[in-house]
C-alpha cells in the first residue's frame, strides 16, 4: 500500500516534531518515498539531517532549496506527492493554510498540490481548543482535508489536556486509509471479527483460545485501505486498535453474536476470522472458585453458532481452523453454515497460524475449486481474501 508512494511529510515547529522522525522512519521502512519539508521553526527543534538519514532523501527547508530544483521546488513536490501529511501541524500552520497564505515552502506546497492532505495537529491545550483554531480546523475539513484529532494527555508544558499527537500507528493508518479511499472496495461496508472469545468461569478465570487477533486485524486494515467502511468486532488482544474504523469490543461468544447482529444490519460482507468458543460454562460463578480437595467439574453448554444463525443479504465468509482433513472439513463447514466462501487454515502446522505474522490459506468459494496459496504474511493473505470478496460483490 505504501510501497513506492511519494509522501510529502511536512514538519512544522511544534515540540512533537521529534515524533515525526519516527513516522518518517516507519514510512520509509514500508517502502514509501518520503520527501520531508520543514518549516524554519521545525529546524530549530530537530535537525534536517535526522530526516535525511531516515528517508534517504534531501530535506527541503527553504523556498530555494535544494539548489538544483531552485524556485520550482514547491511545485515539483506538490506534483510528485501522492499525499501530503503535516505532522505536527501547529496552530500557526493550520491558520495559514486555512487562510490560503503561502509564505514558506510548506504552505506553498500545500497550496500547489492536488494530492490529498492529512493534518495531525499538536499544540498546547488552550491553543487547540481556542475557537479560532477549531474554526480553522472545521474550515479545512469542509475543504476536504483529513484532520487527525489531537488526543488528551500530558502535554510538553506538563499540563494535562487536548493537544497531544496521536500514536504514530494511528497516523500511519490514516495515511493508508486516505491513499486507498478510491480503492476497489470504495462505498462498501465490511464487518470483520477478530480474536478469541473468552467464556467466563468466575471473576478471575475464563475459557479462551490461542487466537491473537492478527488475522482479523489484517483483514480489517486491508479492507479499510481498499476504501471500505469497516466495523471491527474484537475480543481483548495485545494489538493496538486500528485507525479509521469503528471498533466494537466484546468478550464472549454471546457478546460477539449481539455485536455481529447489530453491525450487519447494514453491511455488504461479514468476515468471521474470530476463533469463537463452541462451549461456555453453563453458569459463571459470581465469586472466585476456591481450590477444594478433589477435582473440579465444569458444566459446559453450546455457544450460539454466529455464522449459522446470522440472517441477512450480505456475503458470509468464514474461516476453518483445522488440524486434520483441512479441505474436507472446511467444505463441510461452508455448506453447513451456508457460507459464500471459507478460508481454511491448518492450525496444526509447526509454525502455527496462531499468533504468527504469516498464514498459509486455502480459499474455497461456494461454487469454486479450492485455491491453495503459499505461506505469506497475514496482510498479504487478507488482500487475497479481499480480491475474492471484490469479485463476489460484483
Ligand atoms: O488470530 P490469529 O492468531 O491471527 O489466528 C488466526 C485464526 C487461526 C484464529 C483464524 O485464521 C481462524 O482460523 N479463525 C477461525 C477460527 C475458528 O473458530 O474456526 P472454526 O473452524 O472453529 O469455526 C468456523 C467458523 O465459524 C469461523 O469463521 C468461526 O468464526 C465461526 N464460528 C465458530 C463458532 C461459533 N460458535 N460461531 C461461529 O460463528
Amino acid at each position: 500500500m505504501l510501497k513506492n508512494k511519494t509522501i510529502v511529510l511536512g514538519v512544522s515547529g511544534g515540540i512533537a516534531a521529534y515524533k515525526a522522525a519516527d513516522l518518517a522512519s516507519k514510512l520509509a521502512q514500508a517502502g514509501a518515498n518520503v520527501r520531508v519539508v520543514m518549516t524554519w521553526e521545525a529546524t530549530e527543534l530537530v535537525k534536517p539531517l535526522t530526516f535525511q538519514a531516515l528517508t534517504g532523501n534531501p530535506v527541503v527547508t527553504g523556498m530555494f532549496e535544494p539548489a538544483p530544483l531552485s524556485a520550482i521546488t514547491h511545485v515539483s513536490l506538490a506534483d510528485e506527492a501522492d499525499i501530503v501529511v503535516i505532522v505536527p501541524a501547529t496552530a500557526n500552520i493550520i491558520a495559514k493554510i486555512a487562510a490560503g497564505i503561502a509564505d514558506d515552502i510548506l504552505t506553498c506546497t500545500v497550496l500547489a498540490t492536488t494530492a490529498p492532505i492529512v493534518l495531525s495537529p499538536a499544540m498546547h491545550n488552550n491553543m487547540y481548543v481556542n475557537p479560532v483554531t477549531q474554526e480553522n480546523i472545521a474550515r479545512l475539513k469542509k475543504r476536504g482535508f483529513t484532520i487527525i484529532p489531537a488526543v488528551h494527555g500530558r502535554l510538553a508544558s506538563g499540563s494535562i489536556g487536548y493537544g497531544r499527537l496521536p500514536e504514530i500507528t494511528e497516523i500511519m493508518g490514516t495515511i493508508q486509509q486516505t491513499l486507498g479511499k478510491n480503492g476497489d472496495l470504495a462505498g462498501k461496508r465490511i464487518v470483520v471479527t477478530a480474536g478469541g472469545t473468552q467464556e467466563v468461569i468466575d471473576p478471575v478465570r475464563y475459557i479462551g483460545n490461542r487466537s491473537s487477533g492478527k488475522m482479523g486485524y489484517a483483514l480489517a486494515e486491508a479492507a479499510r485501505d481498499r476504501g471500505s467502511a469497516v466495523t471491527l468486532i474484537t475480543t481483548p488482544t495485545a494489538l493496538g486498535i486500528p485507525a479509521g474504523m469503528e471498533t466494537v469490543k466484546v468478550q464472549s461468544a454471546i457478546e460477539m453474536k449481539d455485536a455481529v447482529v447489530k453491525a450487519t444490519a447494514k453491511t455488504d460482507a461479514l468476515i468471521m476470522a474470530a476463533a469463537v468458543a463452541d462451549y461456555m460454562p453453563e453458569t459463571a460463578s459470581a465469586q472466585k472458585i476456591k481450590k477444594g480437595a478433589g477435582g473440579l467439574t465444569l458444566e459446559l453448554v453450546k455457544t450460539p453458532d454466529i455464522l449459522s444463525e446470522i440472517k441477512g443479504k450480505f456475503l458470509k465468509i468464514g474461516f476453518a481452523a483445522e488440524t486434520q482433513d483441512l479441505i474436507a472439513n472446511a467444505q463441510k463447514k461452508l455448506t453447513a453454515k451456508s457460507l459464500d466462501m471459507i478460508v481454511a487454515n491448518d492450525v496444526s502446522a509447526k509454525d502455527s497460524v496462531f499468533g504468527s505474522d504469516n498464514n498459509k490459506i486455502t480459499i474455497i468459494k461456494k461454487d469454486g475449486k479450492p485455491q491453495a496459496l503459499p505461506l505469506m504474511s497475514k496482510r498479504e493473505a487478507a488482500d487475497k481474501i479481499l480480491d475474492n470478496v471484490v469479485k463476489l460483490l460484483k
